[in-house]
């Protein structure tokens, strides 16, 4: 008798243990269930552990860029920011070194609380929001946003269940990443309009391109920050000012794509370390033609190899001769975020509300502000 009941006790316990995380699971039946204050604050430092415990180069903290990218990645596609990352895509290359050691993350939390409430969806988001608080802590423009809970995963987080996602092409002119960013289902219901296309590309003021991954190599943004934090781990406006020098060429690399150089020579590929990330080596600034294209109308580009026809070289800011590229529809935007007066604020602000309306476009979720999350 006692082994009967002690059976019908492990089912239940086995019913109550399976029932959280099928909470998470999307259908339309089945509504979100929130973490409370305890669980994120508990989670904000894990991930900032995560951030803090990964320091390469001396100075560089790889995970506040790699988290970011990880969340915009995430919420493209089918099911928005799901907690899904289809590995086998190319698109994805380089994204396997962060999920494995956040994924852990995720487990040392489910570990603290038996009864975690936090899906996987929200605790990547949050991770985003957390990695870009990193990001300006130094900066006199905060970014400062409270993240939402309320996140279905899809059936097989953290792996996808969708695998025909597009991801967008770095060789793309304005127009395609437009389309892109109107796609339905990625930011259509969320009214993105073309300066959030021009705030939310600043990420890339983070972080870095490596050959291994995208074919591609080095930093939008190379040069030290006098502070001794690495740049490439600070959200600015930076970028927007790399962009409005005209000083670039394309030079192709040995992966057969272009990027854009202000010097003629290609970047010395960085060696990656054990883990994936790379090795300081001298490398000048980079632009991709998704970048340029917020300046120049980049006319004819090679699908295949990004090259373009038109150039944008120019000692003295004007470029001269029929061959120049034309100004693009997007250029006079960015001179809100090069402004000499508030071009990082301005930045900093458009910023934080395209990031937000990205991780909260899901019209079928109800989430919720932090805020307003139980104690
Ligand atoms: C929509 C057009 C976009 C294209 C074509 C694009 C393309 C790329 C490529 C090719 C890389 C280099 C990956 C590698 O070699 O490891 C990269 C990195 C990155 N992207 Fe984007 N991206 C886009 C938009 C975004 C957005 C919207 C965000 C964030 C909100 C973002 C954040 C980042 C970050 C932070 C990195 C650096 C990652 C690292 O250092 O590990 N990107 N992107």
């Amino acid at each position: 008798k006692e082994n009967k009941m002690d059976s019908l006790i492990n089912v239940f316990t086995t019913i109550l243990l399976i029932l959280p995380a099928t909470m998470f699971v999307k259908s339309d039946h089945l509504t979100p269930i929130l973490p409370r204050k305890g669980q994120v604050s508990v989670a904000r430092g894990l991930i900032n552990q995560l951030i803090n415990n990964n320091v390469k180069n001396g100075n560089e903290r790889p995970f506040i860029a790699g988290l970011v990218r990880l969340t915009f990645h995430d919420c493209v596609g089918h099911g928005g920011c799901d907690g899904c990352i289809n590995h086998q895509s190319p698109s994805n290359g380089g994204l396997a070194r962060y999920t494995s050691k956040l994924n852990e993350q995720y487990e040392i939390l489910r570990s603290f609380f038996h009864a975690l409430t936090m899906s996987r969806a929200d605790f990547y988001v949050l991770a985003g929001y957390v990695a870009l608080e990193q990001a300006t802590v130094s900066s006199p423009n905060r970014f400062v946003a409270k993240p939402t809970f309320g996140r279905l995963e899809c059936s097989l987080s953290p792996n996808e269940d969708h695998l025909s996602e597009e991801f967008p092409n770095a060789n793309w002119n304005l127009p395609e990443l437009k389309t892109f960013f109107s796609r339905d289902g990625f930011m259509q219901g969320a009214g993105f309009e073309l300066q959030d296309i021009v705030a939310i590309l600043g990420a890339h003021s983070l972080g870095r391109c490596s050959m291994a991954n995208s074919g591609f190599e080095g930093k939008w943004i190379a040069f030290r920050n006098a502070n001794g934090i690495s740049q490439s781990d600070v959200l600015d406006n930076e970028y927007y000012k790399e962009i409005a020098n005209t000083n670039w060429q394309q030079v192709q690399l040995v992966s057969g794509r272009w990027q854009w150089q202000q010097t003629q020579e290609p970047n010395p590929i960085s060696p990656l370390d054990g883990e994936g990330f790379a090795q300081n080596v001298f490398q000048s600034n980079i632009l991709i033609n998704v970048d340029m294209s917020l300046n120049k109308d980049l006319g004819n580009i090679n699908p295949q190899t990004g090259r373009v026809e038109c150039t944008v070289q120019s000692g003295n800011g004007i470029c001269r001769g029929s061959n120049c590229c034309q100004q693009s529809e997007a250029s006079n935007l960015l001179l809100k975020y090069t402004n000499r007066n508030n071009g990082n604020g301005n930045f900093i602000s458009d910023f934080t509300r395209a990031f937000y309306r990205m991780t909260t476009n899901k019209e079928f979720e109800r989430l919720v502000n932090e805020d307003q999350l139980l104690p």
